[in-house]
């Protein structure tokens, strides 16, 4: 099979910029790699960890790089849009980490932009690469569930992890980063049809307390064209030392020939140590008693990333270089997602039901 050459250039160099930018320079097509960062000095620390040929604290002169011909893009939440359209000006296909943008309007027009210059754009809902949430997919696609008619699921992580993600981007709430996820998952299992409707709750007085006016946790109701019937929940204000390095989540859904029930919450896999156990996403945060695989995108060991981001970022190049498929979140579907947990958090503010354009 043909092999394209590839130069990717990874904008911000924080937690996951880090992790992209070591996963390409790994991959056997990737010739060329170049970090920007708002910081020049951190985009700098991580070319030298991975090996990039150039950094910068300007994003256009890494997007723009002659060797470069596609983006990565992740930066904090509100500050994806102005990276994600220099790329697309430039028809160079972007990877953009969830949520596509943080408003609808911000999306429609990366959708446009994207559909006027015919460049590529999938979206991270690196969830969807944990081998249980793909081998679900597949079981569905074979048709082992029938029509899906009920979904049910939850997510939680501890407050300190939910004050990490507030203090980067205040509007990034929970619902909107990270029950994403879930909303991601329903719709991709829910394939083709469209939803129709959202009724939300939510309460909340810790993340209040830390001078954040969001909701410790919110629970929906999505319904779709069909009658499906899809309930989410994500609670974000665990104490901080409960022992999740990452999401804790249960996902069931029912069809007209089956179920499935997805435990990923953890519980089975327990480490206990008097040596300090460090919280991969929370700087100098340390565990004495930790769930093992909870942490979100992945973990370490000899040198290489095992987990979600890591197979996510390899079928994204392997697609660019090889064009294999691609079982990425589409810029359309990332929307769509955007509409739902906006929609959400609006019906949980008004104490309204709030109809989809889907
Ligand atoms: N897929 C996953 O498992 C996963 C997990 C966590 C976060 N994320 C997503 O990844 C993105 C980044 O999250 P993170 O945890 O790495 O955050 P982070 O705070 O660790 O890193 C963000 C980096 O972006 C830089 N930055 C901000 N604005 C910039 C700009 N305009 N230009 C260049 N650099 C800029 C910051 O300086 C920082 O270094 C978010 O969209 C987040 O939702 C994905």
């Amino acid at each position: 099979m043909e092999t394209r050459e590839l130069g990717v250039a990874v904008i911000g160099a924080g937690r996951i910029g880090s992790l992209r930018a070591r996963l390409a320079a790994g991959h056997p097509a990737v010739r060329f790699l170049a970090v920007s960062d708002l910081d020049a000095g951190k985009a700098a620390r991580l070319a030298k960890t991975a090996g990039a040929g150039c950094s910068s604290g300007d994003n256009d002169e890494v997007i723009g790089h002659p060797r470069v011909n596609a983006v990565i893009v992740s930066t904090s939440e509100h500050e994806h849009l102005a990276p994600v359209m220099r790329a697309l000006e430039l028809g160079k296909p972007v990877l953009v980490e969830k949520p596509i943008a943080l408003t609808l309007e911000d999306a429609d027009r990366i959708i446009a932009k994207a559909g006027e210059t015919g460049t590529p754009l999938h979206v991270g809902y690196a969830q969807r690469f944990k081998r249980r949430y793909l081998s679900a997919k597949d079981q569905i696609r074979e048709g082992r569930l029938g029509e899906i008619t009920a979904l049910a699921g939850r997510a939680c992580n501890t407050r300190a992890q939910g004050i990490e993600i507030l203090r980067r981007s205040a509007t990034a709430t929970p619902v909107v980063d990270v029950l994403t996820y879930w909303v991601d998952v329903a719709g991709w299992f829910l394939e083709g049809v469209r939803p129709r409707e959202v009724t939300a709750r939510g309460h909340g007085t810790v993340f209040r307390a830390a001078g954040f006016d969001v909701n410790d946790g919110t629970f929906a109701l999505i319904t779709y064209e069909n009658g499906a019937v899809v309930s989410l929940g994500v609670y974000f204000a665990l104490p901080a030392h409960a022992p999740q390095l990452g999401m804790g989540v249960r996902i069931e859904v029912y069809g007209t020939e089956g179920a499935l029930i997805l435990n990923d919450d953890h519980t089975d896999e327990l480490l206990v140590t008097n040596k300090p156990i460090p919280h991969a996403y929370i700087p100098g945060l340390e565990f004495g008693t930790a769930f093992l695989s909870s942490s979100t995108p992945g973990n370490w060991h000899l040198g290489d990333y095992w987990g979600p981001v890591a197979d996510e970022s390899r079928v994204w190049l392997d697609h660019l270089s090889r064009g294999r498929p691609c079982p990425m979140a589409t810029a359309a579907d990332a929307r769509r997602t955007l509409e739902i947990t906006l929609a959400i958090e609006e019906s949980a503010r008004t104490g309204k039901s709030m109809r989809l354009a889907g």
